[in-house]
């Protein structure tokens, strides 16, 4: 594995630069050094290559600040198949189709428990194309590949059971897969039933559907794959066992969100760095609405450890992962993995922002250039991972405010998830110096709005949470193009509106109400400034019970008069979605969104 010099640098306090790496010219002082760390152990010392975290694995995470309304934003696991993105490694990417066996397979679930991957959080050991033959058997069964897997896979799945792990199997939608082996297509309720008799607890279900055998174009009628997805997903639903369903039809559509507990929203990721850049815009900004327990992006497998990029790319490749709350399903070799590829696989605290109960994703909250900021809530009170990207080929600056996270107060607490160190309090700004192909990634914990108090209109208020396909939701105009504040007035069927919210769906929001509000009311539809054409659909969402869905509704409709009891509710998110047309660019307003609540 290649490796980066990695160098981060923090600043911006009035006092001039902290550094964090001893390692630029810039970072003279002893002072300085000493002044920012707290409780480090080893893990600066040993960043000059490649930005290793160091032996600092139990070292203790970052106190909540004591606060009068701790408490009042509790999260708790949702029931169902993922409340969090799935984790656990998938043969695809290492061994293709020619290198899939039983034995490596097994060889996989003894190196996930051995070195300490299951114990960090990952359970699927996913066998994904080629363990079946081009023929079903005579009884019409899926057949295993006898050369591969001699014992067939009720064998191999018991394996990977007893050793506490979970397994996956990889099927098509088609007359074959990618490979061109069996597939399900008119078989989907005979195979969910052979998966869940084999004890098979996670199906990847893709999407080849050759035209001919000697072409490799594919049928992408939208309407069949709508069906053959769906055929599945009901069938693992009856088959008698709870199988997580990975929908893999290579981009996001939004009929799948109720048919996944995952699905893939790009092309196949590659094990370079020109493949990460794409992912993450795609699946990053446009489609961070979508995301929730038991519903998650997929923006494809890891690539960690591969070989083909430096241990600093890997490092920023897992932590954006990490940031898009992205099932984190490693594709390297396991069982000949070098320390820092187990020490990015398994760092404790870059996965917990991962799995972190809130279950949003992080959203771009700021770009400039090359760079960007990242921000994603965390359930814990107070608390947001901070990514500071830098996807560019220079040395870059990358700043943020506490305003940028959301969070009110002058100050929060700030941890380095990478060096898994404390450092400084940050003030109301912070700096860091950002290596190319690298990210620094922060945890913060400071301060959470105020709780709402009297009748207020939401454009009032601070939110927690902003996801939104182009540029940001707009307070009191509609949504205009992506820049900030290029809106219109809000006005729906012909009524403008002074107050509200304008959105471009995928959009999330979300608000903390700390059980003091009973009714959430709003007037809502298609923007006018779309005219007639568009459609949406609004959701309700308390403590992620939801609360009021709507149908489709488009821009001829009247706007809908939303009244919902929000009775004890900590944390209220509404979500607009597009309306399952392949439309995703409409405009949607909350107009005169309202709380009532204690004073
Ligand atoms: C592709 C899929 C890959 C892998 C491959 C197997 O369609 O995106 O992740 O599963 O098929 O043939």
């Amino acid at each position: 594995m290649r490796t980066a010099m990695a160098f981060t640098l923090r600043s911006l306090t009035p006092l001039g630069i902290f550094c964090m790496v001893p390692l630029l010219s810039r970072c003279e002082s002893t002072a300085q050094l000493d002044a920012h760390s707290e409780d480090d152990a080893g893990g600066e010392g040993g960043a000059q290559e490649g930005g290793s975290t160091g032996g600092d694995d139990g070292d203790s995470e970052t106190e909540t600040p004591t606060s009068p309304v701790e408490g009042e934003f509790p999260v708790a696991a949702v029931a169902g198949p993922a409340p969090t993105p799935p984790m656990g490694w998938n043969s695809w990417n290492k061994l293709g189709c020619g290198r899939i066996s039983a034995s490596r397979v097994r060889e996989a679930a003894d190196a996930m428990v051995d070195s300490g991957m299951r114990e960090a959080g990952y359970q699927f050991i996913n066998i994904d194309d080629c363990w079946s033959t081009e023929e079903r058997t005579e009884e019409g069964l899926l057949a295993t590949d006898s050369k591969k897997f001699p014992d067939g896979i009720r064998v191999v799945a018991d394996y990977v059971h007893e050793k506490g792990l979970k397994i996956g199997i990889y099927s098509d939608r088609g007359n074959t897969t990618c490979a061109r082996r069996m597939a399900s297509r008119g078989n989907e309720v005979l195979d969910a039933k052979t998966f869940a008799d084999w004890g098979i607890d996670y199906l990847k279900y893709d999407n080849c559907d050759y035209v001919s055998d000697d072409s490799n174009g594919h049928n992408l009628d939208e309407d069949l794959m709508r069906t053959e997805f769906g055929l599945m997903s009901e069938a693992l639903k009856e088959s008698g066992r709870d199988i997580v369903y990975s929908v893999c039809a290579w981009r996001f559509y939004e009929w799948a969100v109720p048919l996944g507990s995952l699905w893939r929203t790009t092309n196949d990721i590659t094990d370079e760095w020109s493949s990460i850049g794409p992912i993450i815009e795609k699946n990053g900004v446009e489609l961070a609405a979508y995301a929730g327990p038991n519903q998650w992006n997929d923006p494809d497998m890891l690539e960690v450890g591969n070989g083909g990029m430096t241990s600093e790319e890997y490092r920023t490749h897992f932590g954006m992962w990490a940031m898009m709350s992205a099932p984190l399903i490693a594709g390297n070799d396991l069982s000949q993995m070098d320390q820092e590829t187990i020490d990015i696989l398994t760092n404790k605290e870059v996965i917990a922002v991962d799995q972190d109960l809130l279950a949003v994703q992080g959203v771009r909250v700021k770009k400039e250039g090359t760079t960007s900021v990242w921000v994603k809530p965390l359930g814990e009170f107070g608390a947001r991972a901070v990514a500071l990207l830098n996807q560019g080929n220079d040395v870059q600056d990358i700043s943020f405010t506490l305003r940028d996270a959301n969070l009110t107060g002058s100050s929060a607490k700030v941890r380095d998830l990478w060096r898994k160190s404390s450092l400084d309090d940050m003030k109301s700004d912070f700096t860091a110096r950002v290596a190319p192909h690298s990210m620094l990634m922060l945890k913060l914990v400071g301060h959470e709005p105020e709780l709402p108090s009297g009748n207020v209109q939401l454009s009032a208020m601070d939110w927690v949470y902003a996801a939104n396909a182009n540029g940001p939701v707009e307070k009191n105009q509609a949504n205009g193009s992506n820049a900030a504040d290029d809106g219109d007035r809000i006005s729906l069927d012909g009524t403008e509106y002074e107050t509200g919210l304008g959105v471009a769906p995928g959009s999330l929001l979300m608000y903390r109400l700390g059980k003091k509000c009973d009714r959430f009311r709003a007037d809502a539809g298609v923007d006018d400034q779309v005219g007639d054409s568009g459609s949406v659909a609004f959701q309700v969402i308390g403590d992620d019970k939801v609360l009021y869905q709507s149908d489709v509704v488009t821009g001829a409709d009247a706007p809908l008069e939303l009244n919902v009891d929000v009775t004890g509710i900590y944390r209220l998110k509404l979500r607009v979605t597009n309306g399952m047309d392949g439309n995703l660019k409409d405009i949607a307003s909350w107009a005169n969104a309202r709380l009532r609540c204690e004073d």
